[in-house]
């Protein structure tokens, strides 16, 4: 009888311990859960592009991105670039940190917002233009933390990935700007218009001519026919290239190809060998040079 009280007792008491542990251990997992959705919540889009009306824009911008609609459907938000570790897997610390930037952005956000510093469209163009610098000025103090949250740059695969590894090699030791190659990545504000006016000046693809003779011209021909290197007009230009980025070919000479050279490239250079190139294949000349803006996102044709 008093033994099996005895149980009875214990019993009662472990019934106890695992109870209480049990509703802490929920609350515990609750409250995690509550911040984390906030957390989440206040980095989507709904709450950054929708809730704060200044963000507006930038929004619409973000919608015709890549990062918005893409080959993977994978969609990233605008907390997965605008804060830290939000992209990454975040230790207790940086989770931390995470939690005091979001804190203290978020106040100034709200103060912004309510103060209806950016209610218009026009207001928005005057303020756009330092809120760029802002941001990419701390993009390039941290190192693109939150792009590199995503983008393991030894981890290319697919077409044209050994030099997509190689270039990116050099991003990595220089600690170079993802936004200097990759312009208009996170919002994309017009369209690019078609190409009336050709893609290059007759003079650029002189300069690049010579560049080429001097560089090139024992690997891939002086006719551009091929030789250790392949044929770079064309059919094989067409399949190398056709329905390519600018970025794509500008960053192939710029890489790769000047390291084949024994040599480094300006970008004015570099630019002009892609002329020469372009040239070559039939694209037209016009009155404005090419350049390294957002130009180098136009699309070349398939044929
Ligand atoms: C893929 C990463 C990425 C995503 C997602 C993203 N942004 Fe950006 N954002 C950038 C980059 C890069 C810049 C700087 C240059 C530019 O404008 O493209 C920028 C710039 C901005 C600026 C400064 C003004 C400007 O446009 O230059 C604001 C404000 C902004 N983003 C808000 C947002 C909001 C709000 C969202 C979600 C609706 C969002 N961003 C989603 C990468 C991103
Ligand atoms: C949440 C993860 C995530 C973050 C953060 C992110 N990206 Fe991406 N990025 C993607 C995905 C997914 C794609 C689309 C892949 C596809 O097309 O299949 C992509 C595509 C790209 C592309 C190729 C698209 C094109 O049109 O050229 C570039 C370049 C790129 N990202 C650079 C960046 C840079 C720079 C940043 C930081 C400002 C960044 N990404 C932040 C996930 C991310
Ligand atoms: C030492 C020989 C060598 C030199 C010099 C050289 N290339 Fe190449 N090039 C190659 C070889 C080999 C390939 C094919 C393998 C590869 O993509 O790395 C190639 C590939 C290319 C491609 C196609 C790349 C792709 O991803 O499909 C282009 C465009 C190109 N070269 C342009 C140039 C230009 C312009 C120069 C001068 C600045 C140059 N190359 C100098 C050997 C060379
Ligand atoms: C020196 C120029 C340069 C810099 C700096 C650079 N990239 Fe790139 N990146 C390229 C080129 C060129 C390609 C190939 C584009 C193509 O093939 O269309 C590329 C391709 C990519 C792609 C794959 C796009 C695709 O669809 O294949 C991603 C993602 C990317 N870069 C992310 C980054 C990130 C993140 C950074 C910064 C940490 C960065 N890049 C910095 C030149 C650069």
């Amino acid at each position: 009888m008093r033994f099996s009280g005895k149980i009875r007792g214990n019993k009662s008491r472990i019934g106890w311990v695992l109870l209480w542990g049990t509703i802490f251990m929920l609350s515990g997992v609750a409250l995690v859960a509550m911040t984390n959705k906030a957390v989440v919540w206040s980095s989507s889009d709904a709450f950054c592009g929708t809730f704060c009306h200044s963000m507006t824009w930038a929004s619409d911008g973000y919608h015709q991105g890549p990062h918005f609609i893409n080959a993977s459907g994978v969609r990233a938000s605008c907390g997965e670039c605008h804060i830290p570790y939000d992209s990454s897997h975040a230790t207790a610390s940086e989770y931390v940190q995470m939690l005091l930037f979001k804190l203290d952005r978020g106040t100034k956000d709200f103060w912004y917002e309510t103060r209806k510093t950016i209610a218009t469209k026009e207001e928005w163009e005057k303020r756009r233009p330092q809120l760029r610098v802002e941001y990419e000025s701390y993009l390039q103090a941290h190192n693109y933390i939150t792009c590199r949250g995503c983008h393991s740059l030894e981890a290319f695969g697919g077409p044209r990935s050994q030099m997509k590894v190689r270039i990116h090699k050099d991003v990595k030791a220089n600690n170079v700007d993802c936004l200097q190659c990759h312009q208009d990545i996170g919002h994309v504000y017009e369209q690019p218009t078609a190409k009336v006016d050709g893609w290059y000046t007759e003079e650029q693809a002189a300069e690049g001519e010579k560049l080429y003779q001097v560089q090139c011209e024992t690997c891939h021909g002086e006719k551009l026919e091929g030789g250790v290197g392949p044929s770079l007009s064309g059919a094989t230009w067409h399949q190398l290239f056709g329905g390519a980025k600018l970025l794509t070919v500008w960053g192939v000479i710029k890489g790769p190809m000047a390291q084949n050279a024994g040599t480094t490239y300006t970008t004015q250079q570099s630019l002009d060998i892609v002329s020469y190139l372009l040239q070559q294949n039939g694209l037209p000349p016009g009155s404005r040079p090419l350049a390294d803006t957002q130009e180098l996102s136009d699309v070349l044709p398939a044929k």
